[in-house]
């Protein structure tokens, strides 16, 4: 199941080799009701729609024919909920449509959005007919006004088709379907003044809308420039000849003040320009198709400086491979401000063919908003722009330069669960870096964590949110509560950013290379770098856990059969990263029939009197600053020729978590030989000083990284137990 896994103590590949291929995560936390505060309603499913109301404490979260008000600090605490449900009349009118009664003929809330006077804008499919309302939340009770206004080009008529929307400044702006059948997609303004896409396959070709963000572009802009909403994507290409139907990615953009043409695209966007973007992911030919994206700014930074952190999967079903790109909003904006047209070139009679365009661009160029340079030419609003400034964006909304991604690469690519959502937060770290670390969630119901360290990609956990494995719709984040919004069909989970407590040792802490987590000497607990007024121990590019002070040794477990029975000798390891080892009297035991070695366990069978002595399970894990071994458990075996009884299968867990806790997982240091003085010297001065870890990361950068010493070893070996 596990490609490291069952590989088991054989694999001895660097792991960084590994990573740029198929990145792991370090650890994979198993379903637990304790993994996430949890909301979820009796007879209530489909929970992908969520709203933050920081103003009054509340998730707002849309499911099928419900709202739910839960408390944003735990949203196991419902404060309230509304039904919306279809009339029997709606659910007859779209059977006969030949739609199903029990799921498509239902009302699925789709559209959230905070309005100016505290009112929430809400729509639902409805049972295939749109429609949209005003929600209030007052004296903690929600309540619809019943506007009963029309849905249609807001919100989608089918709930499983994909759609985008946005609301700035009160006007909604929707990337839905027009019809009941979804034929007719469209980008549109419901309000100052309903604006549209032009029905053409040169704008829209069978899309998928993926998501909407807002640019405050008009802010300080010495061009005079217009704010702009940008959508993302993925259609059928028109451009690439060589395939039957190719879907690519795409960003397109509108300037938020367009009103239309006055002759040519008249109520339709005279703005609407869109371009590919790319996410080359290792050598696939097809492009990958982008499945949502996050907005993450700085807000202390000009608007140029977000960035756009995007998930993409592969079009065909050969490749389980999911990828994260991010993109900067300057390169984005560039290449709609300053790049070249595409334009259509007849081939033959029936046959266009889609190349740069390389001769004259109109004034005012193509697509821009109303800016500084149009106004010199007398021309304040697009109604005035002329019609061959119109006519020409009408015919090539195409850019021709797709945007790359920042680096040119992805940040992350995974064989695994598919990835469908991301949110991304910006955390300092203990070193003063800020690093960007995504959260991305999957069709699998699980949120994995990934930072990538210079070029370096880290997945540091993957924790299952939702049993039974169900895909992610939804996830947000409030930087207000610091905690993260997860959506599925079944309920909605609420984590935060770190959960540092899951490491239980210093090793452990260190190796997970978590920016949010160190390692507490003084407490002996891996605690949240924001929660602690102590210098902690962390080092996330390094993963340099020779700066853990030394752990007590593991007691040993003493177990005993008689000739010929059985024993197993339990392990377990901490982590995806490790390769187990073990030893018997000092000596690397390798596999043989009697001697099974499992992932977890050590099987001892037809056991000998040469089987008798001293085991240890040794986990060893790599990191940038060397290879770190540590004794998960530590047997005394004997084989006793007097026992005649159980012949069964001995096991032994419950001593073995004990010895774990005791003895945490010591650290090794990247030496090949400490020697008992400088330990012991080193323990006195733990006692009295906190640990100056910046010293000892330079101290251990000129040690010899490669070799594995096991210090806590030494001390049982010699019999020092201090
Ligand atoms: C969240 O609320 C639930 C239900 O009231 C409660 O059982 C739980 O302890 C709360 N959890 C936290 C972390 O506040
Ligand atoms: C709604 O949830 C059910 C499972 O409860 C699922 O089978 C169905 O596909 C979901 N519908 C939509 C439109 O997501
Ligand atoms: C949270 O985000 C909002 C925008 O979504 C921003 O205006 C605000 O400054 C942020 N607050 C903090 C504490 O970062």
């Amino acid at each position: 199941m596990h490609p490291l896994r069952s590989l088991g103590v054989l694999w001895l590949l660097p792991v960084a080799l590994m990573l740029k291929e198929n990145c792991v995560p370090r650890k994979s936390v198993p379903y637990h009701s304790n993994n996430a505060l949890q909301f979820g309603e009796q007879g209530v499913s489909n929970y992908s729609t969520m709203l933050l109301r920081e103003d009054l404490d509340l998730l707002v979260l849309g499911a099928r024919e419900a709202v739910f008000a839960l408390h944003l600090s735990n949203i196991s605490n419902k404060q309230a909920s509304v039904k919306w449900e279809v009339t029997p009349t709606q659910v007859k009118e779209c059977e006969n449509k030949g739609k199903d009664r029990e799921t498509e003929c239902k009302n699925y809330i789709r559209i959230l959005h905070k309005m100016k006077d505290g009112r929430m804008f809400v729509c639902g499919t409805n049972a295939f007919d749109p429609e949209c309302d005003y929600l209030r939340y007052k004296n903690g009770e929600l309540t619809f006004d019943k506007a009963g206004e029309d849905g249609k080009g807001k919100c989608p008529f089918d709930p499983f088709q994909r759609y985008a929307s946005i609301m700035v400044d009160d006007d909604l702006f929707s990337a839905t379907s027009m019809n009941f059948l979804g034929s007719e997609p469209i980008l549109t303004r419901s309000s100052p003044g309903y604006i549209r896409t032009e029905f053409k396959t040169s704008w829209l070709q069978e899309p998928n809308f993926v998501s909407m963000t807002w640019m405050p572009e008009s802010e300080q802009s010495k061009e005079g420039d217009d704010d702009k909403v940008y959508l993302f994507f993925s259609e059928t290409a028109v451009e690439f000849d060589c395939y039957n139907k190719l879907v690519v990615p795409r960003v397109a953009r509108v300037c938020k003040g367009d009103l239309g043409g006055q002759r040519t695209l008249q109520k339709k966007w005279t703005s609407f320009l869109k371009t590919r973007i790319n996410c080359p992911v290792l050598n696939s030919k097809l492009p990958y198709v982008i499945q949502d994206s996050y907005l993450w700014c700085d807000f202390k930074l000009p608007w140029q400086n977000c960035i756009i952190f995007a998930i993409f999967t592969p079009q065909s079903d050969l490749s389980d491979l999911s990828a994260v790109c991010a993109y900067s909003m300057s390169d984005i904006s560039k290449v709609f401000s300053e790049g070249n047209y595409k334009t259509p070139v007849p081939v033959g009679t029936s046959f266009v063919k889609w190349v740069m365009y390389s001769g004259e661009v109109p004034v005012p160029r193509p697509g821009a908003c109303i800016n500084n340079e149009a106004r010199k030419l007398g021309i304040t609003q697009s109604l005035e722009l002329p019609d061959r400034t119109l006519q020409f964006v009408k015919d090539k909304p195409l850019m021709d330069q797709a945007v790359e991604p920042i680096e040119g690469e992805p940040l992350l690519i995974r064989r695994g669960a598919t990835f469908t959502r991301i949110i991304v937060n910006q955390v300092q770290a203990a070193d003063g870096q800020k690093y960007h670390v995504m959260f991305i969630a999957t069709e699998e119901g699980t949120m994995l964590k990934a930072v990538n360290y210079d070029g370096e990609m880290f997945i540091i956990e993957e924790v299952q949110l939702f049993q039974p494995p169900q895909p992610i719709k939804i996830v947000i984040f409030s930087n207000v509560t610091g905690q993260i919004y997860a959506g599925s069909d079944s309920g909605a989970a609420q984590i935060p950013l770190a959960s540092c407590e899951r490491s239980s040792s210093c090793v452990d802490c260190v190796l997970a290379r978590d920016p949010y987590c160190g390692w507490d000497t003084t407490d002996e607990k891996c605690v949240l770098l924001s929660s602690s007024q102590r210098e902690l121990i962390q080092s996330v590019t390094q993963g340099n856990a020779s700066l853990c002070p030394v752990a007590d040794p593991v007691q040993p477990v003493s177990l005993s059969t008689r000739p010929g029975g059985e024993l197993k000798l339990s392990c377990p390891s901490p982590s995806h990263l490790t390769n187990v080892r073990w030893e018997q009297n000092n000596n690397v035991l390798t596999f043989s029939p009697r001697q099974q070695i499992l992932p977890d366990a050590l099987i001892i069978l037809n056991a000998t009197i040469s089987d008798s002595g001293r085991y240890r399970c040794l986990s060893v894990e790599r990191s940038k600053a060397g290879e770190f071994s540590t004794t998960v458990a530590d047997y005394q075996v004997s084989i006793d020729p007097t026992d005649t009884g159980n012949k069964g299968l001995t096991s032994v867990s419950q001593p073995l978590t004990d010895s774990l806790s005791i003895a945490g997982l010591q650290a090794a240091v990247a030496l090949l030989v400490i020697s008992l003085t400088a330990l012991l010297a080193w323990n006195f001065y733990k006692k009295h000083i906190p640990l100056p870890w910046k010293c000892w990361t330079a101290q251990n950068s000129s040690s010899d990284n490669n070799h594995v010493v096991e210090a806590g070893h030494s001390f049982i070996q010699k019999g020092v137990i201090t």
